[in-house]
């Protein structure tokens, strides 16, 4: 089988570490299923951004519903981020940290007024528009509050982003964002809404996003209305691309954010204004595993399943999205390869993690990895089948961190009455 290494989660005498911490050693300490972080990952990654766009004027709003741990969050503010918040939650985890609110953003394709409201009155940087009825709101709100809000029509510029349907955003018959003409035709009627200053335009056309030329043709046909809104006298202050960066899960051939840059640098320079960025996976994923224990190995008639400790609910990429993971032994060996299932116990049979899977056969007992998991992970999962959520730990070089604790059974519970 093969063996998925990265710069900093990569095997050291057959064992496998994140960073210079042993795998086996955390699973010992703080149990299984677990994820483990890689906090020089998230930073190397963020830098790595940052160098690729360091000709022009940017800045990088985390999108924290990827992973929205605080201390993951942290990580990226300490660098000089901003945060890309999807609802009233994200919004106040993102507050826990300290953040100064003039560098949150709040999207969602459906805000409440609460949420629209809490946004205003803590003055984040704007609030992007998804509907024309959004911006009726959110200028009425404005007003009750006696403020202005600053807005950014997230724009829906009808490109196939060549994603999984789940997370293709950017094409008509998606429920995102507002259809070209109709956002021309808000901001052309900006006067009508008198509380709101129209700071931006924005975009974003899908996650794992692994083909450059839909991403270039959204830039380009943003940047033609952001030209045709300058033409008619509106001057923004920035021009937000979204997130959607893919990265490797497999040997997936995946652009390189320095070949983005180089091919979007000359479009951005000529718009004159700030470029907001706001990717979630690009930062992540690569950065985080999900270290489970394998329970039994079984064969119902011909095919070999290996049940492991961690389950959907803890991840559930594979179940919705058919996402791959590679998933290998955190100790080496040299056994023989089968085709196997990779299963939790969940009562579901959409409860897996690889199916028809190369894998060196396993051993009760034994720790598996399950790889590229530091996005869109934890924060998807949930208690079905009254499962615990599993701990975090953040790794930093020899040194580690229990970022969030095990669910206790009181969790499970919690705020509920019998009557
Ligand atoms: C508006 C918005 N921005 C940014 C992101 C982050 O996307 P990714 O994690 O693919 O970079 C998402 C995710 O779906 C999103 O909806």
């Amino acid at each position: 089988m093969k063996h998925f290494e990265t710069e900093l989660i990569r095997y050291k005498e057959n064992n496998l570490f994140v960073e210079n911490v042993s795998i086996e050693k955390l699973a010992e300490e703080f149990g299984t299923p677990l994820y483990v972080y890689s906090k020089n990952h998230f930073i190397n990654q963020y830098k790595r951004f940052e160098n690729a766009f360091k000709e022009i004027e940017f800045q990088i709003f985390y999108a924290m519903k990827a992973n929205y741990n605080l201390s993951v969050i942290n990580t990226f503010i300490k660098l000089g981020s901003g945060v890309d918040a999807n609802s009233e939650g994200e919004l106040w985890r993102a507050l826990k940290t300290g953040i100064d609110p003039s560098n949150i953003i709040l999207t969602s394709v459906g805000k409440t007024r609460h949420e629209i409201k809490l946004g205003i009155e803590k003055n984040i940087l704007m609030i992007k528009a998804e509907s024309e009825e959004e911006v009726m709101l959110i200028n009425k709100i404005a007003e009750e509050c006696n403020r202005t809000a600053n807005v950014a029509i997230r724009v829906n510029p009808d490109v196939d982003a060549k994603t999984h349907p789940y997370i293709s955003t950017g094409l008509s018959g998606n429920k995102f964002g507002i259809d070209t003409k109709t956002a021309l035709s808000i901001y052309k009627r900006r006067s009508e809404f008198r509380n709101i200053r129209f700071t931006g335009i924005d975009m974003h056309i899908g996650s794992q996003i692994t083909d450059i030329d839909p991403f270039i043709e959204a830039v380009e046909k943003l940047s033609e209305l952001y030209f045709d809104l300058k033409n008619q006298g509106l001057q923004f202050d920035h021009f937000d691309v979204g997130g959607g960066i893919g990265v490797a899960y497999n040997e997936d051939s995946v652009f390189s954010i320095e070949e983005f840059a180089e091919k979007t640098i000359p479009i951005f320079k000529e718009l004159q204004c700030k470029i907001l960025f706001e990717p979630g996976r690009f930062l992540t994923a690569n950065g985080g595993v999900l270290i489970t224990e394998v329970l039994y190995n079984k064969k119902n008639g011909d095919k070999n399943f290996i049940i492991v400790d961690a389950a959907m609910n803890d991840l559930l990429r594979p179940t919705i999205y058919e996402a791959y993971h590679h998933i290998q032994p955190v100790k080496k060996h040299n056994r023989i390869d089968l085709i196997a299932d990779i299963v939790g116990p969940v009562c579901e049979s959409g409860d897996y993690f690889a199916k028809n899977r190369e894998i060196s056969a396993t051993k009760s007992g034994e720790l598996l990895a399950i790889m590229s998991a530091g996005a869109y992970g934890m924060v998807m999962s949930s208690n079905y089948n009254a499962r615990r959520r599993p701990a975090e730990i953040l790794v930093n070089g020899n040194k580690y961190d229990l970022i969030r604790s095990r669910e206790t059974f009181d969790h499970l519970i919690w705020d509920e009455k019998i009557i």
